[in-house]
């Protein structure tokens, strides 16, 4: 048995993060995040090398994890499989700037915001991010979009690309 075979039956909830950085927005799906800590309050997510998101969250102090309940699979579409390198994300859903200006989409009624508390960079193709929460809102009945129902998406970005240059 392989590492793979044990990460291949495990399920878990989807969110998406955003995050601005002065003029730049950008915003991924993530299967990798958890609370990290109770008090304080501290939410932790992993960010791909390869993505435009990283490269803006590493200049952002700003982030929103927007947890997708089960019909919100057109974001998981939108945020997994398309890049801010090659389109606008934003200009295709609904969303409003929230604290620190970090966007929120409008679609998606549970998520928190956060301020960067920091950033662990162990040399994987992943760098966590851990956000101290500012501003959070809970949908009463959230049922939860599993990666089960999203692992046939294509990443708009393969986490072993190479890292794009800024643009
Ligand atoms: C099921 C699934 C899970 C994913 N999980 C993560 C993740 O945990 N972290 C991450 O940075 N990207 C993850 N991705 C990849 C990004 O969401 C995807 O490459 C996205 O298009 C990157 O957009 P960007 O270049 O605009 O940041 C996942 C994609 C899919 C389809």
């Amino acid at each position: 048995m392989t590492f793979d075979d044990v990460s291949g039956t495990l399920d878990y909830p989807m969110v998406v993060v955003t995050t601005a950085a002065g003029d730049a927005r950008s915003g991924c799906l993530v299967g990798f995040h958890t609370q990290s800590s109770i008090e304080p309050a501290r939410y932790a997510f992993w960010l791909s090398r390869a993505n435009h998101t990283f490269r803006v969250a590493l200049l952002a102090e700003a982030f929103a994890v927007h947890f997708l309940s089960d019909q919100d699979r057109d974001l998981a579409v939108l945020f997994g499989t398309q890049s801010e390198d090659d389109v606008d994300k934003f200009e295709q859903c609904q969303w409003h700037p929230g604290p620190d200006g970090v966007p929120i989409l409008d679609g998606c009624a549970t998520w928190i915001a956060g301020r960067r508390h920091v950033a662990l960079d162990d040399g994987g193709d992943h760098v966590c991010f851990i956000v101290t929460p500012t501003a959070s809102n809970a949908a009463t009945d959230h049922r939860p979009l599993m990666f089960s129902a999203v692992r046939d998406l294509e990443a708009g970005h393969d986490s072993s690309e190479p890292p794009q240059p800024d643009r």
